[in-house]
């Protein structure tokens, strides 16, 4: 089985990745496995300083899922260059370095400082932190400011260093997002980050998290990642993705890949099983293995070729049939019913 892949001119030997923000830098996962055996390790997001993130309670549980308001707790960028980066280096492990900031001249700093940085084969642009110059608005969930974002970091990158731009679902039309950054010099895209939520305790009559609102990850949203990566690969089908959202099995991660990702991040599974990376992907191969497939690239995207039965399957491009008023009406159905 050929699990090798690429997301642009990022060339991995396996397919599966860390998710950003649940391995730290990999070294709490390394007593469980060895880390050089996935495709890469996604760091948590690094910004130029350190910071102490949110107060506690920062994490709950919820149904299927986990919320989280860590608030980009983190060592800074010079720790992180002396510290981090050199030992992931030695061990052999591919790293995609995420990056976070809350000005678009954060985001360019810190990628001209991590110009050459050892064993860094990718940056991760987590745009889904809020903008300190523009009223606290999240980058992610508005075009113009994504893509100020990904123009900026693609201008101080080295040429051949690949820039996969993060994207929220929490957005009206996210295949307008990713054409913006695709335009703004991203290579590929990460889908997706996790959803804004929240939860109140009923006997305390109070939010549980400390930060009122923190982000939902875990099985929970895999159909909303499933549904970003159907929408995007059908809109941009040459753009790489590197997909991510409830990821607890090889099956999982084979239905991301047949809405269209190339590669497969895992997550919040990890909290709970930290071998679930490799895990995951050892299934993957078995279940390409088993339903005949040579090589995991012949499976990326399978599900559009197979036709989607319902012609308006594409969300926000979905086709709506007009009435004889010009009003919008149902998604056509009508194959489905056939
Ligand atoms: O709060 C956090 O550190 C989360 C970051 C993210 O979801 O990108």
């Amino acid at each position: 089985m050929d699990l090798a892949t690429t997301l642009g001119p990022l060339r991995l030997p396996a397919p599966v990745l860390t998710a950003s923000g649940c391995a730290a830098a990999g070294r709490e996962l390394a007593q469980f496995f060895d880390i050089a055996e996935l495709g890469a390790v996604v760091t948590k997001s690094i910004m130029m300083a350190p910071r102490a993130g949110r107060a506690t309670p920062r994490m709950a549980e919820t149904p299927s899922g986990m919320l989280n308001s860590i608030g980009l707790q983190g060592p800074g960028v010079e720790e992180f260059l002396g510290h981090d980066l050199p030992w992931l280096a030695e061990r052999g492990v591919r790293t995609v370095v995420s990056i976070a900031g809350g000005s678009v001249e954060e985001f360019a700093l810190l990628t001209r400082r991590l110009r050459g940085a050892p064993g860094m084969v990718a940056l991760e642009v987590n745009i889904s932190c809020p903008n300190v110059a523009d009223r606290g608005l999240v980058f992610a969930c508005r075009a113009g400011s994504a893509a100020e974002v990904i123009a900026a970091v693609r201008r101080e990158a080295p040429r051949d260093l690949p820039v996969l731009a993060k994207l929220s679902p929490d957005v009206t039309d996210i295949v307008e997002i990713a054409q913006a950054v695709v335009e703004a010099g991203a290579n590929g895209l990460s889908m997706i980050n996790t959803l804004l939520g929240m939860v109140i305790d009923v006997d305390r009559a109070a939010p549980v998290l400390a930060g009122v609102t923190g982000g939902l990850s875990g099985p929970a949203i895999r159909p909303v990642a499933v549904r970003c990566i159907w929408q995007v690969h059908a809109a941009m089908p040459h753009v790489p993705i590197l997909g991510m959202g409830g990821v607890r099995s090889g099956r999982d991660a084979l239905e991301l890949v047949l809405a269209g990702a190339s590669a497969v991040a895992v997550g919040t599974a990890t909290f709970g099983d930290p071998s679930a990376p490799l895990r995951v992907q050892d299934e993957l191969r078995h279940e390409l293995a088993v339903r005949g497939f040579a090589s995991l690239a012949d499976a990326v995207g399978l599900a559009h070729r197979r036709g989607a039965r319902v012609s308006g399957a594409v969300g926000a491009h979905v086709a709506v049939e007009r009435d004889e008023s010009g009003r919008d009406g149902a998604p056509d159905t009508r194959d489905e019913a056939r």
